[in-house]
């Protein structure tokens, strides 16, 4: 937490969800923030999870340089999606500016991300956070949805976390996207991102809360059945994404959008088959491993 006002004090902080979420209105993130502004929106990061931030167009060099404040950003590694080293490109159009045909390869390479999930939760080093503008968006579609694994596993009976202890999910984005397309990936890439295991119970480093990690990138549960641990993790994104612990964030042009991947499930509820869609995203790179 930072020195003297709380995030409340500094912020116009206005509720996205009775459970978590926040917006924060009247920054303008183009210029730098000052030291006591930076540190009143980290610990509103931290505390709400989810933070809105409307009207901001801003370039990609803009987006890099807030989301540095944050710490080192993960590089894309994806060239489908990749425009450059930082910047993750979520279109639903071609290089022309066409909306993709329904059977393109990078249509498919984008309905990944309509399965609940935490972005890189593949890495051995997940990312922390990400950061999406919203450059061109839909007027009825193409909502992101949120859910808190915090309020999920706060809502769970002392012997069901028990229970939880010591367990760990293997995740494997080459199964993630073997349930869509993987041809628009190539095998160096998929090679660079080998199966890796991660506490199905993690600790938030800044407050110490604990919450459930579970993603739609688990492959298997270490020391279960493949089947019985997709089940098992089926059943506990279930549980955190009942519907009145869902956040559904409908976009409006320019909204900044950032989300704490250690505690915040997330998916597109479509790629929009005649709207545009364009989206770009940072990473924040983790701290470390998952404790
Ligand atoms: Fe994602």
């Amino acid at each position: 937490m930072s020195d003297g006002a709380s995030d409340g004090d500094m912020l116009k902080l206005k509720p996205l969800h009775p459970l978590f979420g926040a917006e924060i209105a009247g920054l303008d993130l183009r210029n730098p923030l000052d030291d006591a502004t930076f540190n009143a929106v980290l610990d509103a990061f931290n505390t709400h999870s989810v933070l809105l931030f409307r009207n901001q167009e801003l370039s990609d060099k803009q987006h890099v340089d807030f989301s540095r404040r944050f710490g080192e950003l993960e590089e894309t590694t994806f060239s489908i999606a990749a425009p450059n080293r930082y910047i993750y490109r979520l279109a639903n159009v071609d290089d022309d500016g066409n909306v993709l045909e329904m059977d393109a390869v990078k249509r498919l390479f984008l309905e990944v991300n309509g399965r609940w999930h935490t972005d890189s939760s593949f890495r051995a080093n997940p990312a922390l956070g990400s950061i999406l503008s919203g450059k061109e968006v839909p007027s009825n579609e193409g909502d992101t949805c949120f859910a808190s694994m915090r309020v999920a596993y706060e809502a769970m009976s002392e012997g069901r976390r028990k229970s939880l202890e010591g367990m760990r999910g293997v995740h494997n984005y080459a199964y993630s996207l073997s349930l869509f397309d993987t041809s628009g990936v190539t095998q160096e890439e998929m090679d660079s991102v080998p199966p890796v295991e991660h506490p199905i119970v993690r600790m938030h480093p800044p407050t110490g809360k604990k919450s459930l990690y579970v993603s739609g990138h688990i492959e298997r549960i270490v020391g279960m059945p493949v089947e019985e641990g997709r089940l098992f993790v089926k059943e506990l994104i279930g549980w955190c994404t009942r519907p009145e612990y869902v956040y559904t964030h409908r976009w409006q042009q320019h909204d900044l959008l950032m989300w704490d991947n250690r505690c915040v499930l997330h998916r597109a509820s479509s790629v929009p088959a005649k709207q545009k869609r364009i989206m770009h995203r940072t990473t924040i790179a983790g701290q470390g491993p998952v404790e």
